[in-house]
């Protein structure tokens, strides 16, 4: 188990399409287990593979209660292997989020507000949820970056993307 480098916009395997898990195996948990290093270290509610350079259809998330977001309900720790996103019904909602490979941005980036989820758990176990609110939202983050979309490419004006400290106070704010 290691902390990773965490890839910056810019670097190409962001922009990739990364490839299904195949095989659930020892080389999997090894690097889901760096994903979790990697994430807590960075203090992130979420990271996905390609991230740390792995370009397979692999994310982690989660959200623990957290005072300073009295607004965001918690989201389990989960971990998500060749996700699949159904949304349920035409509604978006804007939000304000950042990403560990865009340190130091926020953007208000729209997403939907309720939706399905499959996918398989680091053994290979089927996962079928129904959410909404923050949980949605980053699951869409970071499923995302499994096409190679990062969040800045999701913003609806650019005025709306910047610099956290120089935003603050003009947005709710969102974790990573
Ligand atoms: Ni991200």
């Amino acid at each position: 188990m290691a902390v990773r480098r965490v890839l910056r916009m810019g670097e190409p395997l962001l922009r990739e399409v990364a490839a299904p898990v195949t095989r659930f195996d020892a080389e999997l948990a090894s690097l889901i287990a760096d994903m979790d290093d990697t994430m807590r270290a960075q203090s992130g509610a979420g990271l996905a593979a390609p991230q740390i350079g792995v370009g397979l259809r692999v994310v982690i998330f989660e959200l623990k209660e957290n005072p300073r977001y009295p607004h965001v309900s918690p989201v389990p720790y989960t971990v998500l292997v060749n996700p699949q996103l159904t949304p349920l019904g035409a509604e978006q909602e804007e939000g304000w989020e950042g990403c560990l490979s865009v340190p130091g941005m926020r953007g208000l980036v729209p997403r939907y507000r309720r939706l399905r989820y499959q996918g398989s758990d680091a053994a290979g176990a089927p996962i079928d949820r129904t959410v909404e609110g923050f949980h949605a939202r980053v699951v869409q983050h970071e499923v995302d970056h499994l096409d190679g979309i990062l969040y800045p490419q999701r913003v609806r004006d650019l005025r709306n993307f910047g610099f956290e400290d120089a935003l603050a106070g003009q947005m709710t704010p969102m974790p990573d």
